[in-house]
């Protein structure tokens, strides 16, 4: 389970993304405070949105890839009411009980291609891993990647697993190829067969598991079609496994073979 915090005072929202992401202070049990970006279940795109943030964010944790700590953030809406902005207002009403918060990086800068330079290895494993999710959310346009104190973090997984939206047709769906044109890391020549011979075999059942146990219960239950909230774990499980083992072959980068990687 993700550590529970209590949110104690919202700083600002975060104008740049557009589910309206929110800095909030927040205390564990013992008083001790941090600043997380807040990202609420009263967001319009849903809870499916925080599900995919917390398997994605912990399974590039388990890759070995820089993610900024996951935490379940208790909210109280009465500590937006003195917030003059109408539609946070209505977002912080919209979100009492549990939300999902990400360690704040302070001082993080927006990754830009153009100013920063990044190895063909790290592409790989970053282009590989969107891959793995089906991330359709790095692209030039919003590459959702931070760079701090020297290095590239990962952040914004909330529009990947596309699959999951349509659990009938997920196995199919996740069959498909990953057209990586848009991505913003495919200038720097990502090693996309040295990150798969390196992390496909880190995919396994146990590190699914571990992954799919961090997601609250709350955002899980009542899902149509399944029994219980272990049930759609199996279910996240069950369809990232057997993609991790072929996905690389089905990359589409400037220059692939169209027939191959959609065979
Ligand atoms: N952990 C973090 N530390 C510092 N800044 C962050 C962090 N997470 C997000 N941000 C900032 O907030 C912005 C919005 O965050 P994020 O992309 O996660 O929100 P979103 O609503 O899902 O966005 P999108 O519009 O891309 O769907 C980021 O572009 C970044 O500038
Ligand atoms: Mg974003």
């Amino acid at each position: 389970m993700l550590t529970e915090l209590t949110a104690v005072r919202y700083v600002t929202p975060l104008r740049e993304g557009g589910s309206l992401p929110g800095v909030v202070e927040a205390a564990d049990d013992q008083g001790a405070y941090g600043t997380y970006v807040m990202k609420f279940t009263g967001a319009g795109q849903g809870r499916k949105t925080l599900v995919a943030e917390v398997i994605c964010g912990e399974l590039a944790r388990g890759l070995g890839l820089r993610m900024p700590r996951l935490v379940q953030i208790a909210l109280d809406p009465v500590i937006g009411l003195g917030e003059p902005d109408e539609q946070v207002q209505e977002l912080l009403k919209a979100s009492g009980g549990l939300n999902l918060g990400m360690e704040f990086l302070s001082g993080a800068l927006g990754f830009d291609p153009l100013a920063f330079d990044v190895d063909p290895v790290e592409a790989g494993r970053v282009l590989w891993f969107d891959a793995l999710i089906n991330n359709v959310d790095r692209s030039w346009r919003n590459p959702n990647l931070l760079r701090w104190q020297g290095d590239l973090w990962l952040i914004d997984h909330g529009a990947s697993m596309i699959w999951h939206h349509n659990w009938r047709t997920a196995e199919t769906a996740a069959a498909k190829a990953y057209d990586a044109s848009d991505h913003v890391l495919t200038p720097f020549g990502p090693d996309v067969a040295a990150a798969a011979e390196r992390l496909a075999p880190l995919v396994t059942e146990e590190l699914l598991a571990e992954v799919t146990a961090q997601v609250p219960d709350a955002w899980l239950v009542d899902e149509p079609g399944f029994e219980t909230p272990d049930d759609v774990r199996r279910a996240y499980a069950a369809t990232l496994l057997p993609r991790a083992k072929t996905v690389h072959e089905r990359i589409i980068l400037p220059g692939t073979d169209l027939k191959d990687a959609t065979k």
